[in-house]
């Protein structure tokens, strides 16, 4: 058992104790009260859930609190490419980002959308530079909590591109070693949560279809507002189709001038059609010195949309 699961078994018992053990009345918050401590049966509070469910602030067990669990690290981003982290938001490409921001809040007004996936076909094309200035865009709405995971135990990036440790991370998770709050990074931003691969992992295929990563994500889903997973490339390996099993929706990341046309097709297919949301063509320039715009496409419309 965890040491949140301990501690909240703790404080559960000493405040029945001091009710004179009677039983604890489930608050009526939605339908969902069986998440809420049942001591009659012996079972264990589930922190997340019970977190989720409580207000910002005035509970020991509010969102606000337990996510002050989660390290605080310092952070030393690579900011020529992490586009929002050096306070100036009208840098190169912070626009397209902003776009493509408000085209997913369009999208989720027709779809459950929350838990996305940044994939595509192949390696270098931008998954992760796409994934972690999405996350930053998005927490530069007041109040909107982010977590990021760097979900390529093959090739993870993002922790060098955010300037922190690789670990403790999923692999870590997913080994069953760390719990969930132990691996999430706080950095700079506020409300801007960071899990990174992990390290020492030897077989990436086992750790992520394990199953671990959707009952993980299932979990911690609550405390966040997004959930922006980082991929493998789709076409080597099948970790991404994986992966998107456990997800609301795929964005494919498609490298103007890069990929080659039925690579990114042959990808595309990796996803069911209700799974891939949109496409990022990323690295699109009008001169050489200039490779951050982007076009996105809702897949939906099945036309190219200039941004
Ligand atoms: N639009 C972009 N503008 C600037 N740098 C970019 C852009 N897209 C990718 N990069 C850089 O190219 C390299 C490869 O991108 P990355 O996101 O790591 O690819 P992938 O995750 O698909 O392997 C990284 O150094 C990244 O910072
Ligand atoms: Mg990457």
């Amino acid at each position: 058992m965890s040491r949140i699961h301990e501690a909240l078994k703790k404080a559960e018992e000493e405040r029945a104790a001091s009710q004179g053990g009677a039983q604890l009345e489930p608050t009526p918050v939605g339908a969902e009260s069986p998440v809420m401590p049942d001591m009659a049966s012996h079972r264990v509070p589930d922190p997340v859930a019970v977190a989720a469910m409580m207000p910002a602030f005035g509970s020991p067990f509010s969102v606000d609190t337990m996510l002050a669990r989660c390290p605080q690290m310092e952070w030393k981003p690579d900011l020529g490419t992490m586009l929002f982290m050096n306070g100036d938001d009208s840098k190169r490409g912070t626009e397209e980002f902003r776009t493509l921001r408000s085209r997913l809040y369009h999208m989720r007004e027709k779809m459950t959308l929350k838990k996305l996936l940044v994939t595509s076909a192949l390696p270098k094309e931008g998954k992760s530079f796409t994934s972690s200035n999405l996350a930053q865009v998005l927490v530069r709405q007041h109040g909107r909590r982010v977590l990021l995971i760097d979900a390529d135990l093959r090739g993870p990036r993002l922790h060098l591109m955010l300037g922190t440790t690789a670990g403790p991370g999923l692999s870590e998770y997913l080994q069953g070693k760390n719990d969930e709050f132990s691996i999430m990074q706080r950095g700079p931003l506020e409300n801007l949560f960071f899990i990174p691969s992990g390290t020492g992992i030897e077989d990436p295929a086992e750790l992520v279809g394990n199953g671990k990563l959707k009952t993980f994500l299932q979990r911690v889903e609550p405390l966040f507002d997004w959930i922006i997973v980082d991929s493998p490339p789709a076409i080597p390996v099948s970790d991404a189709s994986v992966l998107a099993k456990a997800c609301d929706g795929v964005l494919m990341v498609v490298r103007s001038n890069a990929t080659p046309c039925d690579v990114a097709r042959k990808a595309r297919e990796e996803f069911p059609d209700q799974s891939l949301i949109g496409v990022v063509l990323n690295g699109t320039s009008d001169d050489a010195a200039s490779y951050a715009r982007y076009y996105y496409e809702a897949y939906e419309k099945r036309q190219p949309t200039t941004v």
